[in-house]
């Protein structure tokens, strides 16, 4: 019988992206990205024209409401900007209840317009009662009336956007499942009610996290670099760029003759890159995974990167090797995380990965703790194996789309200095070891030595500050 470490190497050998993958992958990236500019493809990359014209400088200034959704938590915060890269935020966050990330459509914008007219009372006490005497009847039809907050709304999801404040979703990710919201206006949706609440608030953009994560990191300006991707690896990873408008062949310039010449930040969407896996490695546990989602076949990329799957992939590993009878000494209750699926956080294979301790000494609480199980030092150092081997194939992966815009817009040879990505998100600011690996990834790829000149920065509130100053884009 073959015995647990040889079975544990040869499974961390299958999450192995080799060099000639990771440049495979990012010439199928340049090629998806350019073909889904020029036009709309079902199952392409969606490469989603946002209306936002221009990257901050740090002189914005000003005070605007932003309502973040982007995963398991829903923020409320307002935003003032000084005007000098700096700003000052106040917020409040909630967990989106699972009834409501799976109920319906009305039950959903409700629950956030009432969290924001919370939020009024609590913070803008009597400005806000004044401010809704004053607006509640010129609410619909007039965003200029004075003491109307401006919201950004950033949504982090698909929306195909036919304005800055304009849009339908495409389909949900990330584990919600609100059948009725698709293909409605989120904003429209947002904006009736809050105005049924006579809430004084104008939705003034929608706001994806990368672009907020984008606008934010540029607004602050935290190196003398120049930003040229704002990207989100946590929950679920995706990232957005300014592109010339003239090179968006899918975008209609006939109604926009002002900003032709102008820049326009994509919203890539690259959790959706390749769903047709052409290229992508694709494991067993891959496969078993995409049948468990609410959006099977669909942001296939990352569904191989993203936190809310790297628990999940370790899981569906352990079952196979307990199947095996190779892990865990002792059988599993029916109820046990190892048979429910979506049952472990990213932080278990985090963590697990982080051990540095001589007997794994973390490791064996961690699945103690988890699974109910003791174990060997030759069971946890196969556990970490795998975890490692998880973590490390997103982070090889993630450098793909980042290699792929850094070649696509040439910006290395464009600009001097510094090329500055803000990021964001769990899985990039904890994982261990995450942007070692992809810096790696990235000297496997034609940056090369280049590599260097490229700055990776941690980018908090994106998605607070980067809606405030997408609202303030809509001035
Ligand atoms: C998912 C969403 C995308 C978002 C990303 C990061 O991929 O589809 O809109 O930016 O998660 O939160």
């Amino acid at each position: 019988m073959v015995s647990l470490s040889t079975r544990a190497q040869q499974i961390a050998e299958e999450f192995e992206v080799s060099d000639s993958k990771i440049n495979e992958l990012v010439q199928y990236f340049i090629q998806e990205a350019e073909e889904c500019l020029a036009e709309k493809r079902e199952r392409g990359l969606p490469m989603i024209p946002t209306f936002v014209t221009g990257v901050p400088d740090g002189t914005e200034k000003g005070t605007f409401l932003a309502v973040d959704l982007g995963g398991t938590n829903l923020r409320v915060c307002s935003v003032c900007l000084k005007g000098d890269s700096t700003f000052d935020l106040i917020q409040e966050k909630v967990a989106v209840p699972q009834s409501i990330m799976k109920g319906d459509s009305a039950d959903f914008f409700g629950f956030m317009a009432d969290r924001v007219g919370e939020f009024l009372e609590k913070h803008h006490g009597s400005e806000s009662l004044y401010a809704k005497e004053q607006s509640s009847d010129a609410l619909k039809t007039n965003p200029s009336t004075p003491n109307l907050y401006k919201l950004g709304f950033t949504f982090s999801f698909p929306v195909d956007q036919s304005a800055l404040n304009r849009g339908k979703l495409m389909r949900w990710t990330k584990g919600f499942d609100i059948k009725d919201a698709v293909g409605k206006d989120v904003c429209a949706e947002f904006q009736s009610a809050l105005n049924i609440r006579q809430l004084p608030v104008y939705v003034a953009a929608l706001v994806n996290d990368t672009v907020g994560t984008l606008m934010a990191r540029s607004y602050t300006k935290p190196s003398a670099g120049r930003t040229l991707i704002g990207c989100i690896f946590g929950t679920g990873t995706n990232g957005a760029y300014s592109e010339k408008i003239s090179k968006i062949g899918k975008f209609d310039k006939d109604g926009h003759p002002e900003i032709v010449s102008k820049i326009m930040v994509i919203n890539t969407e690259w959790g959706s890159f390749d769903n047709d896996v052409k290229h992508l490695p694709n494991t067993r546990f891959d496969v078993v995974l995409n049948t468990h989602t609410p959006n099977p076949n669909y942001h296939m990329f990352e569904k191989r990167v993203s936190g809310l799957y790297l628990g999940e992939l370790l899981r569906l590993v352990l079952l196979e090797l307990q199947g095996e009878k190779l892990i865990f000494n002792k059988p599993c209750a029916d109820s046990s995380a190892l048979y429910t699926p979506w049952s472990i956080d990213t932080s278990v294979p985090s963590l697990i990965d982080a051990d540095k301790t001589s007997d794994l000494s973390e490791t064996e609480s961690i699945v103690l703790k988890v699974f109910g199980q003791e174990t060997t030092l030759e069971q946890r150092q196969a556990i970490q194996l795998i975890a490692k081997a998880i973590g490390k194939r997103s982070a090889r992966l993630s450098a793909v789309p980042l290699a792929g815009i850094i070649i696509k817009t040439k910006a290395l040879t464009k600009f001097e200095g510094e090329i500055d990505i803000g990021a964001d998100g769990s899985v990039v600011e904890f994982y261990p070891g995450f942007e070692k690996n992809i810096r790696e990834a990235f000297r496997a790829t034609p940056i090369g030595a280049e590599e260097s000149r490229i700055s990776i920065g941690i980018a908090k509130d994106g998605s607070g500050v980067g809606a405030a100053l997408c609202a303030l884009v809509a001035e």
